[in-house]
């Protein structure tokens, strides 16, 4: 008995100290401890709600709470979307939940910071415990949490039809994703201290629709103080895909879609309000067929936020001054429109494929449509100058993606951290690109980084899932976990507990320094003025052309 007793004793001191039942503002919740290593572990709350069910088009509302324990032990739905193919729906309309994994040593962690993440999906899909393809989610927080000593956090929010729809009006103002996302950062804030979370030093991170998220956070007046720091990762408020700007044409269509075409704009809404939410959710689906040659993939991107006068007050380029006291760090990945090009020109990805200088042409024509002819003309000149007199097929197929890098992701990104550094009171700004060479087989020789792959390093995929990769891999995981946690801790992506490889200086008004980021990382990887040559066509010669229409378009 003693013996037992002594051996039983000897485990809890080989294993790591856990929270156990957590007191939070609707009630207690328990999660599981996970052992990490020894005297290691991360404790994992899942489905945590911070919010009650949401009404439809309604702004979140506090949850009443619950009596007993809530066991927060397994992940929630996603909120009601179309599925990846788009033959129907997933989720559900309560879906206002959260994931939290707190790192544990030999005693409680306490006053850790916490970083919260907000999952992409082109505003349209996605979920907090999204894409679990080898074990855990790609969204799995604990190798972060574990090796970079932070309390890491994601959110689900609503998306499509529910998330986003707007009349542009008061009637339906739209934004409901931002406001529970919103929602999601104030629980956070009022609750994580139970955790052994330090609520003064939150940060934001996401990646493609959830950094333009992260962005729209930082713009709107309603987040001041709210959190200190912010990371955006391939999409800032200001990307094309990223705001629509004709919301009632876009819920018109969608009307039309669900039987609610009515001359009265009211009587529409009334229907609308009163639609089945699976229907309205499959009125928003992408529809590819409709591009059949003319037009771009960006065009489709509909439902997104909107300038509402309230959270978004105006548009985001006039909105840099309420996010001049958080720190920024932003990037892309060097082939972040890559997917998109091979649907807007899809002989870039086949092997004998036949890219032509029409191609690019026909490309930049549907990226520019908002100006006349002369932009097309322009900027052929801008991404054909290097190209000789016989340029070699992948010259052209590289430059077509390029041009969708630059439009849809690198350019917004560059002009963010410009406006950024140049409000900023102090608060600091980073910049990066992420090139590690694409995992993806099949893809052509000139492909870099494609969007999206960065999350597996950011989120430790080579140490939870070691057999799919390679040393190299972990070396990058290890870069960036300790680069992202040192920024969450210090709002210095060199300083703090973990160790880099190279300073990274930081950008500001007059340097523009950033890092370039891969496994093999030294001082020659800080690089100045990132692809400045066709930042400054689009923002300086593109920017200044008249917006005009086109002759030969039909549309
Ligand atoms: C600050 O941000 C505003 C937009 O909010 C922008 O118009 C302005 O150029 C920026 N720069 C400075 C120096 O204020
Ligand atoms: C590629 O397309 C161009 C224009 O359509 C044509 O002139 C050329 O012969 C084609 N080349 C090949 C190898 O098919
Ligand atoms: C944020 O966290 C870091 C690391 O734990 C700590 O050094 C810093 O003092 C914290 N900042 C605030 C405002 O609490
Ligand atoms: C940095 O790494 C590159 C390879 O990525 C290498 O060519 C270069 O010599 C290294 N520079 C230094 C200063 O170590």
């Amino acid at each position: 008995m003693l013996m037992l007793l002594l051996f039983s004793v000897g485990l809890n001191l080989a294993s790591a100290a856990k929270l156990g039942v957590v007191q939070t503002e609707g009630g207690q919740v328990e999660g599981n401890s996970h052992r990490m290593g020894l005297f290691r572990s991360v404790d994992v709350f899942q489905g945590v709600p911070f919010a009650d069910v949401p009404g439809k088009w309604e702004k979140p509302k506090p949850h009443p709470g619950w009596n007993g324990v809530l066991k927060a032990t397994k992940p929630r739905d996603r909120c009601l979307q179309v599925t990846l193919l788009q033959t129907k729906t997933q989720g559900s309309e309560d879906c206002l939940y959260l994931n939290i994994f707190v790192p544990q040593g030999r005693t409680l962690s306490s006053s850790l910071p916490v970083m919260v993440y907000l999952f992409g999906g082109a505003f349209l899909l996605g979920a907090s415990n999204d894409v679990a393809i080898l074990g855990d989610s790609l969204y799995d927080g604990k190798e972060m949490a574990d090796r970079g000593g932070v309390i890491v956090v994601t959110v689900n929010y609503r998306v499509g039809t529910l998330g986003f729809l707007s009349t542009g009006d008061a009637r339906l103002p739209g934004n409901y994703g931002l406001w529970d996302q919103h929602a999601a950062v104030t629980w956070v804030r009022r609750n994580i201290e139970a955790f052994g979370g330090n609520p003064d030093n939150i940060t934001l991170f996401g990646q493609s629709a959830g950094a333009a998220s992260v962005s729209y956070q930082m713009l709107s007046p309603y987040s001041k103080g709210l959190f200190r720091r912010a990371i955006s990762q391939c999409g800032v408020a200001l990307s094309p895909w990223a705001l629509q700007s004709k919301p009632m044409s876009l819920t018109k269509k969608i009307a039309r879609k669900v039987g609610c075409q009515r001359r009265d704009e009211d009587e529409m809404i009334t229907c609308l309000k009163m639609s089945d939410p699976v229907g309205l959710t499959m009125a928003g689906k992408i529809d590819v067929l409709l591009l059949l040659g003319k037009g771009v993939v960006m065009d489709l991107m509909e439902l997104s936020p909107v300038v509402d006068g309230d959270f978004i007050p105006d548009d985001p380029s006039r909105l840099f001054h309420n996010a001049a006291h958080f720190d920024f760090m932003a990037g892309v990945n060097s082939m972040d429109g890559h997917i998109f090009a091979g649907v807007d020109v899809p002989s870039i990805n086949q092997k004998n494929g036949n890219t032509t200088a029409e191609d690019v042409k026909g490309l930049l024509a549907g990226l520019t449509k908002e100006k006349g002819n002369a932009a097309v003309a322009s900027a052929f000149s801008a991404y054909s100058s290097h190209w000789g007199s016989f340029p070699e097929p992948a010259v052209l197929k590289k430059t077509v993606a390029d041009i969708e890098t630059d439009f849809l992701f690198l350019v917004p990104t560059q002009i963010a951290l410009q406006l950024h550094a140049d409000n900023s009171s102090g608060a600091r700004t980073f910049s990066y690109l992420f090139n590690m060479k694409t995992r993806i087989p099949g893809f052509p020789r000139w492909v870099g980084a494609e969007h999206a792959e960065d999350l597996q390093y950011l989120f430790g995929k080579p140490f939870s899932t070691p057999l799919v990769y390679f040393p190299r891999h972990r070396d990058l995981s290890g870069y960036m976990i300790a680069y992202w946690t040192n920024f969450a801790k210090t709002g210095d992506p060199s300083r703090g507990d973990s160790r880099v490889p190279v300073a990274w200086p930081p950008f500001t008004k007059h340097h523009r320094p950033y890092l370039t980021i891969n496994h093999k990382i030294n001082k020659s990887s800080v690089s100045y003025d990132l692809r400045s040559d066709l930042v400054s066509y689009w923002t300086q010669i593109y920017s200044s052309l008249s917006s005009g229409t086109r002759e030969e378009e039909g549309k």
